[in-house]
C-alpha cells in the first residue's frame, strides 16, 4: 500500500492549500524609470513570496497620461486590472463609476485608520469605505543639483530664493553647461509651475489660485510674478528639451551636463539606481522659497472589483503587502519618496528623506501642506488637464502674454 509519512502529508496539505488560494494579481502602473523599476520588483517578490502570479501592467510615460488612458479602455471592455496606479481625486471618479472593489475588511482588521494620517485616509476612502491603498509621500518641490557644475560655475551653494537662483543659473550658463535641466512634456512644465507658484506666492497663495482654483487669485499680481519667474527659467534651459523624458533629464543633471532640475523626489530613485550618493554626488533642496512648505503627492493603488475568488484573495493580499511595514519600506528607499505609513522607522533613509519627513509633519501644524496640482493631488482630473494644457502653452510659446496666460488658466480652472 503507499504510505506517506505525516510530515509529507503535512507539506502536501500545506501545498494545497496554497495553491487553492493562490491567484493572479494583474498590476497597472508606470513605474518604468530605473529607480521606479527597482520599487516596483518589490512588490512582486512579496506577492511571489505568497504563492500568488504577478501579472505586470506597465504603461511607461511619466506622469500616468499614458497609464490612465489605457486604463480607462480597459474598465469599459469590463475587463479591469485588479490594481491600478491611481491617486488623488481620480479615485473618487472610479469609485462613483460603481467598478472599485471595498477593502473594509481587511483595512478593519489591520486597523488602517490608525496607520494613516487621516488627510490620506480620507482620499482612499469612497463615501467611508476604503477603495485604495497608498504606498507613499512624495514631496514636488524639490530642486537637485550636481554639486560639481555648481563648483565649476562659482556658485556657492543651493539658491534659496529666486534672486540667488538666477544668479546661480547666469553662471552656470556662463560656464557652458546647462543651468536648468528640463524635459518638454505637459506634466513636467506643470511640475514646474506649481513651485514657482508655491515660492513666489506661498503655500496660502497656492491653495487659493490652484487647489480652490479661485479667478481673484489666478488673476493677481502674484499670480503675474509667478507666470513671469516661470518663463525667465525657460531662457534657462537647453534647445534640446522638447519631448524629453523626466529621468533622460535627470540624467544630465547626473552627468555633469546640467546644473538644477526642478522634479519631484521620484528623481532621487534615478540617482540611487546608478549608485550616486546625496550629499556628494547631488544635492536636494527645496525649490526656491518653498523650504516652509510641502507640495505632497500620494501614489496609491485603486483596487478594481474581480468575480473570481482566488483573484479577490490575492487582490487583498497585495492591499496587505502594500500596507505592510516591509513594503513600505523597501518600495520607498528606492522610490525616493517617504512611507506614508505612520511611525516608521526612517534609519535607513538618506537626509534628503528625512527632511521630506520632518517637513511633512511641520507643514501640517503650519497650514503649509499642500497637495501637489501637477500630480493629480488637487482638482479634477478635468480641470488639471485643462490648466495644464494652458500652462504648457505659455511655456511653449513665448509670444503669448502673460496676461492672456491667466486668462485661459483661469477659464481652464472652470473645466468640470
Ligand atoms: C508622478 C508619480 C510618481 C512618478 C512620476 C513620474 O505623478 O506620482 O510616482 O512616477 O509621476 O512618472
Amino acid at each position: 500500500m503507499f504510505k506517506i509519512s505525516s510530515l509529507t502529508a503535512a507539506v502536501l496539505l500545506a501545498t494545497v492549500a496554497v495553491s487553492a488560494r493562490a491567484g493572479e494579481v494583474e498590476v497597472l502602473h508606470y513605474l518604468t524609470s530605473g529607480g521606479e523599476a527597482k520599487s516596483v520588483v518589490e512588490l512582486k517578490k512579496i506577492m511571489q513570496a505568497k504563492g500568488h502570479t504577478w501579472k505586470d501592467f506597465a504603461v511607461a510615460g511619466g506622469g500616468g497620461d499614458n497609464a490612465a488612458t489605457v486604463l480607462k479602455s480597459r474598465v469599459v471592455s469590463g475587463n479591469p486590472p485588479a490594481a491600478a496606479q491611481v491617486k488623488g481625486p481620480a479615485i473618487q471618479e472610479w469609485a462613483a463609476e460603481g467598478v472599485l472593489a471595498n477593502l473594509d475588511k481587511i483595512a478593519n482588521a489591520e486597523k488602517w485608520d490608525s496607520l494613516l494620517p487621516k488627510a490620506v485616509a480620507d482620499v482612499m476612502k469612497y463615501k467611508g469605505n476604503y477603495v485604495a491603498v497608498p504606498v507613499n509621500v512624495h514631496r514636488v518641490n524639490w530642486v537637485w543639483a550636481n554639486p560639481e557644475v555648481l563648483k565649476k560655475a562659482g556658485v556657492a551653494g543651493m539658491p534659496k530664493n529666486y534672486d540667488e537662483f538666477f544668479v546661480a543659473a547666469d553662471k552656470i550658463k556662463a560656464a557652458g553647461l546647462i543651468a536648468v535641466a528640463h524635459g518638454g512634456q505637459n506634466w513636467q512644465d506643470f511640475t514646474t509651475f506649481e513651485s514657482v507658484v508655491l515660492g513666489v506666492g506661498g503655500a496660502r497663495f497656492y491653495n487659493d489660485a490652484l487647489v480652490k482654483l479661485d479667478a481673484k487669485s489666478l488673476n493677481s499680481d502674484t499670480m503675474k510674478k509667478s507666470l513671469e519667474t516661470f518663463r525667465r527659467i525657460k531662457g534657462y534651459t537647453d534647445a534640446a528639451s522638447a519631448g524629453r523624458d523626466w529621468n533622460l533629464t535627470t540624467a544630465l543633471v547626473m552627468q555633469g551636463k546640467a546644473g538644477f532640475q526642478f522634479m519631484g523626489d521620484w528623481a532621487k530613485g534615478e540617482f540611487l539606481a546608478a549608485g550616486k550618493v546625496p550629499g556628494k554626488d547631488f544635492l536636494c533642496a527645496a525649490a526656491p522659497g518653498t523650504a516652509n512648505a510641502y507640495t505632497f503627492n500620494v501614489d496609491s493603488f485603486a483596487m478594481f472589483k474581480l468575480k473570481a475568488a482566488d483573484a479577490q484573495k490575492a487582490q487583498g493580499d497585495l492591499a496587505t503587502a502594500i500596507m505592510g511595514t516591509e513594503f513600505q519600506e523597501v518600495f520607498n528607499l528606492n522610490k525616493g519618496s517617504i512611507p506614508v505609513r505612520l511611525n516608521m522607522k526612517m534609519d535607513k533613509f538618506d537626509d534628503c528623506a528625512k527632511t521630506s519627513a520632518k517637513d511633512f509633519v511641520d507643514t501640517a501644524k503650519t497650514g503649509s501642506l499642500v497637495p501637489s496640482i501637477a500630480h493629480g493631488m488637487a482638482v479634477s482630473p478635468a480641470a488639471e488637464g485643462a490648466i495644464k494644457d494652458a500652462v504648457s502653452q505659455f511655456w511653449n510659446n513665448d509670444k503669448i502674454s502673460v496676461a492672456d496666460a491667466m486668462k485661459a488658466i483661469t477659464s481652464a480652472a472652470a473645466t468640470k
